[in-house]
């Protein structure tokens, strides 16, 4: 079974708060998602492989760590996860961006598939896939097949918010994909909605509703 790393970082904490207070802005709502997407960045790439190297200080010549091995993809499933591509991005510059295009019916809540395009070497790379909210799962479990139909072994979820539902469905689909999370809510509602949560993340991402 995956892991579930849930963020238990203070700022992280008081940004999620403001981002669920329904009178936030859209404004701030992406500045938030941007600046928490950054501070998680730095827990999902803890283990990224290291290599010592010779490089020759002002004082002597050294052997130092730098990153080594497979580079990272980051892949948003649209729309609400690209709120979550620059936060990530400004710590690893040189990571690939793919995009999944999938939304949740509203009468069936299941979701559907638009949009697929992965870096050429995706197999290659170590994949987080970003989506603010981790509802029923079914929209992570999607992308994350898409994904590995694409060969790609080493995947990594990140969410802002999940629910305690989404978060079973989604280690019994991907048992090999661990989920990172800032925040843990209660339940979902009737609507498939978490709760408490923050409401559609996407319609607050971009202000359309
Ligand atoms: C939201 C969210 C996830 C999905 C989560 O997207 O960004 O992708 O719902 O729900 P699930 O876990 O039950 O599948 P939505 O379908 O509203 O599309 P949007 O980002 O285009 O608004
Ligand atoms: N999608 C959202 O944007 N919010 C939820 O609470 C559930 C699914």
């Amino acid at each position: 079974m995956s892991n579930l790393y849930v963020m238990q970082h203070p700022l992280i904490k008081h940004k999620v708060t403001m981002m669920r207070d329904k009178d936030t802005t859209s404004k701030d709502f992406r500045e938030l998602l941007t600046e928490i997407s950054l501070l998680m960045g730095y827990e999902v790439t803890r283990d990224l492989p290291l290599q010592e190297i010779e490089i020759e200080t002002p004082m002597c010549v050294t052997k130092q760590p730098v990153l080594s091995g497979r580079s990272i993809g980051i892949v948003p499933i649209l729309r609400a996860g690209l709120g979550m591509v620059d936060g990530i991005l400004s710590l690893v510059p040189s990571a690939k961006v793919g995009h999944i295009g999938c939304y949740r019916d509203h009468d069936t809540k299941k979701p559907v598939e638009y949009y697929c395009k992965l870096p050429v070497d995706a197999e290659q790379r170590e994949i987080i896939v970003v989506d603010p909210m981790l509802a029923t799962g079914g929209s992570a479990a999607m992308a994350i097949d898409f994904i590995k139909e694409k060969g790609v072994k080493n995947i990594k979820f990140m969410c802002l918010i999940a629910a305690p539902e989404g978060v079973k469905a989604l280690q019994e689909a991907h048992p090999d994909v661990d989920i990172y999370t800032a925040s843990l809510d209660e339940r979902l509602d009737e609507n498939c909605y978490i709760l408490p949560g923050l409401g559609d993340a996407g319609d607050r991402l971009f202000g359309t509703k």
